[in-house]
């Protein structure tokens, strides 16, 4: 028995060293000392050893149950979580697997358009300007020319702050970015050359098309000797760098207080897959009235210029062939995401 007992042992460890899995260590779990194990059987044949030999056959079994046990939990720790778990009883780690990314935001697609035609003005010389989105109605309508009677000038067209009995310069949400031209030219000389960026307020209906506030990109140019050419030759060259050389783009000839002549214009987009490219007024352009000059202090006989005031959110739909302006304010990240 003790012969045999040694021989189990022996088997036991040998077969042990030669697991290499999971599988295999369960195999060989049943074969020594499950429940039918051969340990099992080895210690139900202790009740035939002679009397006087059972104490020492009995201690022989415990210790070779407890060598093989050992053994076994050893290779199970080795077997599971490498070594590490085995020695120290810590969450099987494996520290070459790539990590899990956590999820990243990114900046709204708005403010990278912005961005992005900040820089396409940049390259042209423009530098950005700013103007206080809180104005008055001088800044506003007077001082662009624009008379007490125009249709703009409504109450109901606008979001006014103040009263327009209390004070002579009632003040109110701007309702465009060719404020920040009056602003400009009341505290530089010329020449400059400005673009500003920023949020105008208007009550409208929202619709696929219309938000009750929404972003222009307004351009000023005023120097010797301006010329439309020179407007029309900085609104294409912006249209084709930022839409790439094939934009198709045109000016139609309009009417703004501000600017004389004026004119729209429109770039040929498409704003949904399922239909073809139309033609989509991204906004106004035109030479400088000299009535604005005189409003601010220049003199229109030495100084000419053009300006422009664009919807960035018209840009970013036609760059970015958003259906809905709605869309740009909902914040869904899963539209987001996707732009
Ligand atoms: N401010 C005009 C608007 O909101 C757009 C505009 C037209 C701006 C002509 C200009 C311009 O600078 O010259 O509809």
């Amino acid at each position: 028995m003790l012969q045999r007992l040694q021989e189990l042992e022996e088997s036991a460890l040998g077969d042990l060293s030669a697991v290499g899995d999971a599988d295999a260590l369960e195999q060989w779990r049943i074969t020594y000392i499950g429940a039918k194990g051969k340990l099992k059987s080895m210690a139900a044949g202790l009740k035939d050893v002679p009397r006087e030999e059972k104490p020492a056959v009995g201690k022989r079994l415990n210790e070779v149950k407890q060598s093989i046990e050992r053994a076994f939990e050893a290779r199970k720790g080795d077997l599971g979580g490498g070594g590490a778990k085995a020695k120290s009883k810590g969450p099987a780690l494996d520290l070459t697997e790539p990590g899990l990314a956590p999820p990243i935001g990114r900046r709204h697609v708005l403010s990278r358009v912005r961005d992005e035609l900040v820089d396409v003005f940049g390259r042209m010389g423009f530098s950005v300007a700013e103007g206080p989105e809180l104005e008055d109605d001088d800044h506003n309508f007077v001082k662009l020319n624009i008379p007490a009677d125009h249709p703009a000038r409504e109450p109901s067209e606008n979001f006014f702050i103040d009263e327009s009995s209390s004070t002579a310069a009632p003040r109110m949400l701007r309702s465009q970015t060719s404020t920040v031209q009056i602003r400009v030219m009341e505290s530089q000389l010329p020449p400059l050359k400005i673009i500003s960026p920023g949020r105008v307020y208007r009550p409208d209906t929202v619709d696929a098309t219309h938000s009750f506030m929404f972003h222009q990109l307004e351009g000023l140019y005023v120097d010797r000797n301006v010329t439309m050419v020179d407007l029309k030759t900085t609104l294409f060259q912006f249209a084709r760098s930022y839409f790439g050389p094939e934009a198709e783009v045109r000016l139609v000839p309009s009417y703004f207080p501000f600017t004389e002549p004026s004119a729209e214009f429109y770039m040929k987009i498409r704003l949904r897959q399922d239909r073809p490219a139309e033609w989509v007024e991204l906004g106004g352009c035109g030479l400088v009235d000299p009535a604005v000059f005189e409003s601010v202090g220049y003199d229109p006989e030495e100084w000419s210029g053009f300006a422009f005031g664009f919807g960035i959110e018209r840009i970013a739909m036609g760059k970015y062939g958003v259906p809905d302006i709605r869309m740009l304010f909902e914040n869904d990240v899963r539209f987001l995401n996707q732009l």
